[in-house]
């Protein structure tokens, strides 16, 4: 299985669409168009109307992707158990996933399930969730993602205020000398993305600002990934 730790670097910014906000009548060829736009991942969005009070896609979309796809699969769990459903988004085609640090498992057994299964791992932290607690996992995952938005929809505006967390998490990474990514979500587009990357994120998701640019996609990855002048190494 291929891995975030390979094969993103961390010497860039890199962007992972969100097909949240794609034409889901066509989501083939809106896959196809980000690819060709050179997005570095595919973000997928996997809500319980549980956890968040929406409803989004399981495990046979990831695998009619899987089969049109060779992007690495950036699958993000907004479920209460994602303990229950790992194994299947693992076995559809998922090469990375993010739990939530607010879900209802232990994080020690997802992490730990997760790797059985051969995946790379992220844990996510709501707005109200602070860097403090994701910390004592850092050496034991891949990836934090941080919510720049209250998860469950597209389209909402950047939390700024959330730039301090993103610091925290960001200097406890490099003084531990750690090989873990630190990825925003939500809100995230050509003016957002230098206060995200200034911060300390390398790792940009963008459903709204790509798939619904009036420029194109082409234009809008291009818009993110020259947020590399910003990036904190
Ligand atoms: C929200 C999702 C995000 C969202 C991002 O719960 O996790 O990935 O789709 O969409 P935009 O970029 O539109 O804020
Ligand atoms: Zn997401």
């Amino acid at each position: 299985m291929r891995n975030i730790i390979d094969l993103i670097p961390r010497d860039r910014v890199t962007v992972s669409p969100s097909i949240l906000a794609a034409d889901f009548a066509a989501l083939g060829s809106e896959v196809d168009k980000v690819t060709e736009a050179g997005c570095d991942l595919l973000h997928l969005d996997v809500m319980d109307g549980h956890f968040v009070p929406n409803l989004t896609m399981g495990p046979p979309l990831l695998k009619s992707l899987r089969g049109r796809s060779d992007l690495i699969f950036d699958t993000h769990l907004m479920l209460s158990d994602p303990l229950k459903y790992a194994e299947d988004f693992v076995k559809a085609g998922a090469d990375h996933i993010t739990f939530h640090l607010e879900s209802d498992n232990n994080p020690d057994e997802v992490i730990d399930a997760l790797r059985a299964l051969g995946c790379t791992v992220g844990i996510s932290l709501k707005p109200a969730t602070p860097a403090s607690a994701v910390i004592p996992y850092l050496n034991k995952i891949d990836l934090v993602l941080i919510m720049t938005v209250e998860p469950g929809f597209g389209g909402q505006s950047f939390m700024a205020d959330m730039m301090p967390k993103v610091k925290e998490v960001h200097e406890a990474i490099k003084a531990g000398n750690l090989p873990v990514h630190l990825e925003i979500d939500g809100g995230i587009d050509a003016k957002t993305v230098e206060v995200a990357t200034k911060a300390g994120a390398n790792m940009m998701v963008a459903g709204t600002s790509v798939f619904r640019n009036p420029a194109g996609t082409k234009v809008a990855i291009e818009q993110l990934h020259a947020a590399t002048q910003w990036l904190k190494l």
